[in-house]
């Protein structure tokens, strides 16, 4: 059940999908309070048992409790643990305790507050500093069920096409076609699997959105008909802002036809970002949707079938006006002879220019008829910019799916484009956020997501890539992506390739099995990665487990993700097979191997449930199959093209049963007819 509540005068979302009414009574559980400045406050007293999921991409654990959060659209390098927001708001919360069971979602794109039980441990205070939003309250008798509504409130995650969950390879700097021609070499000779290369800001003249540069990628069409012969995408990014420049066409296109976001007096909103100043296109129109969206069309009539939409939060590093007040502050401080106070407020001027809170709240946007100052529907800009994408796409292909994932994002979003989790470090802990981060995205809608494996920014060790890849092999998004001026990141580089191949090898070899449980869980408004208390909600051990997600209908997955390890203590709610991919040198010494078809050599052992210690040395995959329980897999190949879905082998966990089902999902990839029951096949494995 879902009831909606209406405080103020809320903005249209488009978020939501269901036309509610909203109720006359108050709002039940919650204490309201209002403050002077107009906001609305919601506190609610939490059970010293209660664990709080979701808020999608966030920082810290599983469980949100104990932490003070801001929906707040954010470009930041550093995820660290005080962090309170990242690159996307994702305002869903879910209260689950021995008494309780409620889901939250607070339609508001302006600034949120989230303290839950941060000041107090056993109050959760929620802040609306505009005061404008839709309260919704999700009733179910299961988390499962909560998530469930919730999709269905706010409708379908976005489905990309097959070769989507092929490996990605990418890195800012690959600055020519040369450049891209050898990574994709290295990848073929040493056999590790690829579908498609990135193009970051480097293929553009002057980091100019819509321009390619015309000595290192001369003639895109034909460059990527070249990689397509080889089952070869290439995904260029798109940034939001606009560089100002007269003569350019895209400035002079939206310039004509009034795109830009303006400031009070009326001109054009400007701040610089990568190609300089730049100005930014107001996407919650939809003309200038329409208008941007068509900037696709040379790219895409190229052959272009993917695109990452960055710098949508919309990050700015500074804005005319930010950069005159930073010149004056810098001129007073030399003014006089520089003391230690002085020094220090040098030091911090340049960054805190950037992303100001006072240029957010200096452009407007101008949509149904509203003028909206930015920072009351910041979290919308994004959003708005992947639809314009997805929005143009279904207009030249009405039939074929297209990749499409963005920076920034807002519900509703996941509709139309799925999510990077932005400029992630390679750092172990880093690696662990990725694991804890999957299952509240999931929640929130967004299932085609992944991080930068290996970590985007610092340099990654051979040890931490494979581990993370490991973890990567499973996120719907696998693309490993660094910063320039980091070591390089492509795995080909550590030594140890046998380890590297394998492991890409066994996403190809999953792949029957992680497309057949994203299909299922986004056209049933299903998490394809959950928290162990979805599964398990009587244990209140699995309700308390932050590094174990339940991954599809058949699998658990426990990765390591520290440095050093040989293995780790993981927790079993109930019998499981664990299974672990080894080497053919490995396999020598082990007694009780088994081999896939292809003689691929794997240990499975049934487990009781409980707790143990498992070995996983650096260069073996584990998972562990649930009893009952089917894991189809594919004969690896170089891309997912080259996959024959068809006639899975299967590993089984009969655990007593005579006989296991399991519904596979095939089509062809890429058309929309998705829904069609002919796509679902029963395997079928009877214990002999
Ligand atoms: C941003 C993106 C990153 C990209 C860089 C250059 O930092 O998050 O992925 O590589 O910009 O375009």
């Amino acid at each position: 059940m879902i009831r909606k509540y209406t405080f103020g005068a809320p903005l249209p979302t488009d978020a939501v999908i269901q036309n509610l009414l909203a109720e006359k009574d108050s709002l039940p559980y919650f204490t309201v309070r209002y403050g002077e400045d107009g906001s609305v406050i919601l506190s609610l007293p939490l059970h010293p048992e209660e664990v709080l999921f979701g808020l999608g991409q966030a920082v810290r654990g599983i469980d949100k409790r104990g932490h003070r959060y801001e929906s707040w659209n954010s470009d930041v390098f550093n995820h660290t643990e005080e962090r309170p927001s990242l690159y996307g708001s994702h305002n869903l919360l879910v209260f689950f305790s021995p008494d309780r069971l409620l889901g939250l979602y607070l339609d508001d794109p302006g600034k949120i507050i989230w303290d839950l039980g941060w000041e107090k441990h056993d109050e959760a205070v929620i802040t609306s500093l505009s005061g404008n939003l839709d309260v919704y309250l999700i009733e179910e008798e299961s988390l499962t069920g909560i998530a469930r509504a919730f999709r269905q409130l706010t409708g379908r995650s976005y489905l990309p096409p097959r070769w989507a969950f092929g490996y990605i390879q990418s890195r800012w700097g690959y600055a020519s076609e040369e450049e891209v021609r050898t990574v994709v070499n290295e990848h073929r000779k040493r056999h590790i699997p690829l579908d498609g290369v990135c193009l970051d800001i480097d293929y553009m003249v002057d980091f100019k959105n819509f321009t390619w540069k015309p000595d290192a990628f001369p003639d895109l069409k034909r460059f990527q008909d070249e990689m397509k012969e080889d089952h070869l995408r290439l995904v260029p990014i798109i940034d939001a802002g606009i560089k100002v420049e007269e003569g350019y066409a895209p400035y002079d296109t939206g310039k004509a036809g009034d795109c830009f976001c303006k400031k009070e007096d009326g001109s054009d909103f400007v701040a610089a970002v990568w190609p300089g100043r730049c100005c930014f296109p107001d996407f919650l129109r939809e003309d200038v949707r329409r208008w941007f969206g068509d900037l696709y069309r040379p790219l895409l009539e190229a052959g272009i079938e993917g695109f990452w939409n960055d710098m949508n939060e919309p990050a700015m590093f500074y804005s005319d006006e930010g950069l005159e007040k930073a010149k004056q502050q810098i001129q007073a401080v030399f003014s006089k002879e520089i003391d230690i106070e002085g020094f220090f407020a040098l030091g911090g001027l340049m960054n805190s220019i950037s992303n100001s809170p006072a240029d957010y709240a200096s452009f407007y946007h101008e949509f149904d008829g509203i003028r909206a100052r930015h920072d009351t529907v910041h979290n919308l800009f994004g959003y708005n910019m992947t639809k314009a994408a997805a929005e143009a796409f279904a207009a030249k292909y009405p039939d074929r799916r297209l990749l499409l994932y963005s920076r920034a994002s807002y519900i509703g979003a996941h509709r139309y484009g799925g999510i990077w989790t932005g400029d992630n470090m390679s750092w172990w802990s880093h690696l662990l956020l990725n694991i804890k981060m999957m299952p509240s995205l999931n929640m929130c809608g967004f299932l085609y997501s992944g991080a930068d494996l290996g970590g985007f920014g610092a340099d990654t060790s051979g040890d931490l890539l494979l581990r993370w890849l490991q973890f990567g092999i499973f996120t719907p998004l696998m693309r490993d992506h660094s910063a320039i001026g980091t070591l390089l990141q492509e795995p080909y580089r550590f030594g140890n390739i046998d380890a590297f191949r394998r492991t890409l090898q066994l996403r190809y070899r999953l792949m029957g099995y992680i497309y057949s449980e994203f299909m299922k869980a986004a056209l049933e408004d299903e998490c394809l990665f959950r928290p162990l208390a979805f599964d398990y909600p009587e244990d209140t051990f699995a309700k308390r487990v932050e590094d174990q997600l339940m991954f599809g209908e058949s699998l658990m997955l426990a990765p390591v993700y520290e440095q050093n390890a040989r293995g780790r203590y993981v927790y079993l709610p109930e019998d499981m097979l664990f299974v672990k991919f080894i080497s053919l040198e490995e396999a020598e010494n082990e007694r009780f191997v088994e081999y896939l078809e292809d003689g691929t050599p794997y240990i499975a052992k049934p487990m009781p449930a409980g707790h143990h210690y498992i070995d996983v040395a650096l260069d073996e995959t584990h998972l562990f199959v649930r009893p009952g329980k089917l894991l189809p897999l594919l004969r690896p190949a170089n891309t997912t093209a080259e996959l024959d879905f068809t006639a899975p082998e299967v590993i089984a966990y009969p655990h007593g049963q005579k006989e296991l089902a399991y519904r596979y999902y095939t089509d062809d990839g890429v058309t929309k007819d998705y829904t069609e029951a002919s796509h679902f096949k029963n395997i079928v494995f009877t214990v002999k």
